[in-house]
């Protein structure tokens, strides 16, 4: 069998009142600045390789964790309006102050972005790791880096507003629900290692889609692998619904187990444009017999397909 026996320990665990809440009390990355600062400027590097905007009014980001401090880069670097969304409200006001604070300082310094040697496990990669200075130049970053609009943020972050008004720097709704955010009012919609987790996917991407302006932006980093509950990194995919429910349990953060071809259907059958499907390749740990019925319809690439970056654009 591909479950590990302590995934099933764990899983089961989950099912006696009061053990749940000891799962996903942390979610990892974004307790780090330069984690925040990395990840930030990868996407914008690779929306720039791709020729899509890297300026935006409006910048969504589904599920930011621990701290804000993806979305605070995104501000540190021209946007004017963040909101965040998120399952449970993970992020707390002093690790975000104390998190922009390092942030304006890796700004500043136009700081290397912190590479694989540093985070192994960060996805996407890139050719080049110097400061994207094409993209962010000493005027647009004067311009992000003046003291008055520094308070400015600062204030918002002491103070995020809790609904999506159309004023407010800083918006935190956790945790959100559909319908939050006006129609076509957002520029960007980006999520790191987020899109692995939600179980109503088509309603999420529905979502999304419906935020987006015409010629808005989506980048969504996605790990499909199983989070270490099985054997092979892709063994999710050959256990049964009631294998799965027990090892996976009632975790916070359990995955969907949806693989690569999905989330390609969903955004494009929201008549969203693909413009970059950047996958890490894998060789399976399973067989095509080993599949559980309902995975038969995985294509071949999913079974190899670890991870993928995939920005796509809503036409104007
Ligand atoms: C592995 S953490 C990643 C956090 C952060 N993006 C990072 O890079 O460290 C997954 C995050 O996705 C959030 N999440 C899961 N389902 C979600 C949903 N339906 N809507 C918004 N956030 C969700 C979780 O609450 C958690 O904050």
């Amino acid at each position: 069998m591909s479950i590990k026996l302590g995934s099933l320990v764990v899983g089961m665990a989950t099912y006696v009142p009061g053990l749940r809440s000891l799962t996903g009390r942390k979610t990892g990355g974004t307790v780090s600045a330069r984690y925040c600062y990395s990840v930030w400027l990868r996407h914008l590097s690779v929306l720039h390789g791709s020729a899509l905007p890297t300026e935006f009014e409006r910048a969504a980001e589904l599920g930011p964790g621990d701290s804000l401090g993806i979305g605070l880069a995104a501000m540190l670097s021209g946007t004017e309006h963040y909101l965040a969304l998120d399952a449970v409200r993970y992020a707390n006001n002093s690790l975000n102050l104390q998190i922009f604070e390092e942030l304006i300082g890796l700004f500043r310094a136009q700081a290397p972005i912190p590479d694989d040697a540093e985070f192994p496990l960060v996805q996407p990669s890139l050719p080049s790791y110097a400061f994207p200075a094409d993209v962010l130049t000493s005027a647009r970053l004067d311009a992000a880096l003046s003291p008055k609009r520094l308070e400015l943020i600062r204030a918002s972050i002491r103070n995020p507003a809790t609904t999506a008004r159309a004023d407010a720097p800083i918006c935190y709704i956790a945790p959100w629900e559909p319908g939050v955010i006006r129609d076509a009012t957002v520029d960007l919609v980006l999520s790191q290692s987020v899109l692995e987790y939600p179980r109503d996917l088509a309603g999420i991407y529905a979502e999304m889609c419906r935020w987006l302006k015409p010629g808005g932006v989506m980048s969504h980093e996605i790990d499909f692998k199983s989070m270490g509950l099985t054997t092979e990194w892709n063994g999710h995919w050959s256990c049964s619904d009631a294998v799965w429910r027990l090892a996976a349990g009632r975790r916070r953060n359990r995955v969907n187990r949806e693989p690569h071809s999905t989330h390609i259907a969903l955004i494009e059958k929201m008549g969203c444009r693909i413009v970059r499907d950047q996958r890490i390749m894998r060789p399976s740990g399973i067989t095509r017999a080993q599949l559980a019925p309902r995975f038969h319809f995985l294509v071949d690439d999913d079974l190899t397909t670890s991870s993928a970056l995939i920005q796509a654009v809503k036409p104007a």
